[in-house]
């Protein structure tokens, strides 16, 4: 129902010929064979103020028998859920993988020296040790290896995970918090798979341009599996944690829900809503009614950069449905059933709740810069105010403490525009207020008409150890849509 006009019967006609690029249906008759989500191992670090990452290689199999050479941190595929409170934190990273990594932590607001970007770089036996100290709300932020040029392939293979910041609250705030239980973190991934169920990273040209992604769905690393939800209010906490697909998530029956959280924290007035956008890189916290019983469906509709839906892109994805003969169109993400024999505890939406205290404030606004990202800036290509990514090259300096309005736009497609070690707030998207899932604290924007952020520096970052901002679709972050700046 995605095809439009002529080019449809083209698209119908070759869709046998490339049926690796359709999305896989969803049959609700299947659910009672289908395996139960499991959640990533909660690695608590609240009392011991460490964790040990060992980055490895792993084999994985999602569907079928197919084993498909993957990466993990302490485990084949993905690693563990680190949960942190204010205070020391001490991780250890280890890396057993023959090309060097790094742990970046998204979202997390502490110096460039332990930001674990692209000039971090761990060597294959060699260990990372920084000493950090978390201070900013509760959250859900994740990890991921951030080597340039190989970021988009390492973070498929696996290398990610999440990083979510208690204060042991939830409890007074009405939230629910049993992890796994009425708690449940989903790690939303897109990937090509075949029918014997191997998963393949070749991006060509038009995956370069559009970014790369699949026909099939992976949950916290599963394929094919149902959530359990216990008769009550749920809480999701959502990360894209694809190279590129924007998903728009809604129930198939349409239920609302309400958002609590986006990257940075918790909201003070959660909004109810039926459609909730969520691009590369971006994570939202929402609670879901499952006091019917009812199971319910997790959708998408399509990518608007893969297929119909907003100028160029429109275009560009028409173009590229010539080729693989299939357009991008509404995908099953995850089905949830109810278990009634799991005791509720939490029986109605969150009030008002205590919001992130970053105090942004316009009256101090000392500067205002602009970025374009562009997949042909000047003679460059995938750039930033028409400058590909250079690792030598600082493009920015910000005076610590200080505040600024970054005007962030986009060429052609839409852009999910990520910035490290600091906190924003949208103040407009196209001249107009934010949309609602972009009223709270953030760390990722997608950018489709321009965006004003007001945004805060208080953490440092030298030359050596500079914050990047960039685009979070990894195939344009490392073709070069990406940039560097000093905080000092
Ligand atoms: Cu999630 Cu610079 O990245
Ligand atoms: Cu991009």
């Amino acid at each position: 129902r995605q095809f439009l006009g002529g080019t449809a019967a083209i698209g119908a006609g070759l869709a046998g010929l490339y049926a690796w690029n359709r999305v896989d249906n969803f049959a609700y008759a299947n659910i009672g064979k289908m395996p139960r989500l499991t959640m990533p191992k909660l690695l608590d670090a609240t009392e011991s103020r460490t964790a040990k990452l060992v980055a490895q290689k792993g084999s994985s199999v999602f569907k079928e028998q197919a084993a498909n050479a993957t990466f993990g941190f302490n485990q084949p595929y993905l690693g563990p859920t680190l949960r942190v409170s204010k205070g020391d934190f001490n991780p250890i990273i280890e890396n057993q993988i023959p090309t060097p990594i790094s742990v970046h932590w998204h979202g997390l607001l502490i110096p460039g020296a332990h930001d674990g970007g692209p000039h971090l770089p761990i060597a294959k036996g060699e260990e990372w040790a920084p000493k950090m100290q978390v201070d900013q709300p509760p959250a859900t932020l994740w990890y991921h290896t951030h080597i340039h040029e190989r970021t988009g392939h390492d973070v498929h293979k696996g290398l990610a995970g999440i990083l979510q910041i208690s204060d042991g609250r939830d409890d007074e705030r009405g939230l629910p918090s049993d992890y796994g239980v009425d708690d449940l973190t989903l790690v939303l991934q897109d990937r090509r798979m075949d029918d014997q169920g191997f998963v393949s990273y070749q991006p060509a040209m038009p995956d370069y341009m559009h970014g790369f992604t699949g026909n099939a769905m992976l949950v916290n690393g599963q394929y094919g599996s149902v959530a359990v939800a216990p008769k009550s209010i749920v809480r999701l906490r959502l990360i894209n944690g694809s190279n590129a697909r924007i998903y728009a998530l809604h129930f198939e029956d349409e239920r609302a829900f309400q958002l609590i959280a986006t990257d940075s924290g918790y909201l003070e007035n959660p909004l109810m809503m039926t459609k909730l956008p969520l691009s590369p890189g971006e994570r939202a916290e929402i609670l879901v009614d499952f006091s019917s019983g009812k199971p319910a469906l997790l959708k998408s509709d399509a990518d608007p950069n893969q297929g119909p839906g907003g100028m160029m892109g429109n275009m560009m994805g028409r173009m590229r449905g010539m080729v693989d003969a299939v357009f991008d169109r509404s995908i099953d993400i995850l089905p949830f059933v109810v278990d009634e024999r799991v005791r509720p505890r939490i029986t109605k939406f969150a009030d008002k709740l205590d919001a992130p205290a970053f105090n942004l404030r316009r009256g101090d606004v000392v500067k205002t810069r602009t970025f374009i990202m562009d997949l042909m800036g000047g003679t460059e290509g995938f750039s930033i105010n028409n400058q590909r990514f250079d690792m030598g090259r600082i493009d920015v300096d910000v005076a610590l403490g200080s505040t600024e309005i970054w005007r962030v736009g986009s060429h052609m497609l839409a852009h999910p525009f990520h910035v490290h070690g600091a906190v924003f707030q949208v103040l407009s998207e196209g001249q107009s207020l934010p949309r609602p899932h972009n009223l709270g604290f953030k760390d990722t924007v997608l950018v489709g008409d321009e965006v004003e952020l007001l945004i805060r520096f208080d953490h440092p970052a030298s030359k050596e150890h500079p914050f990047m901002y960039h685009c979070h679709i990894l195939e344009h972050e490392d073709a070069g849509m990406m940039g560097q700046f000093t905080v000092s």
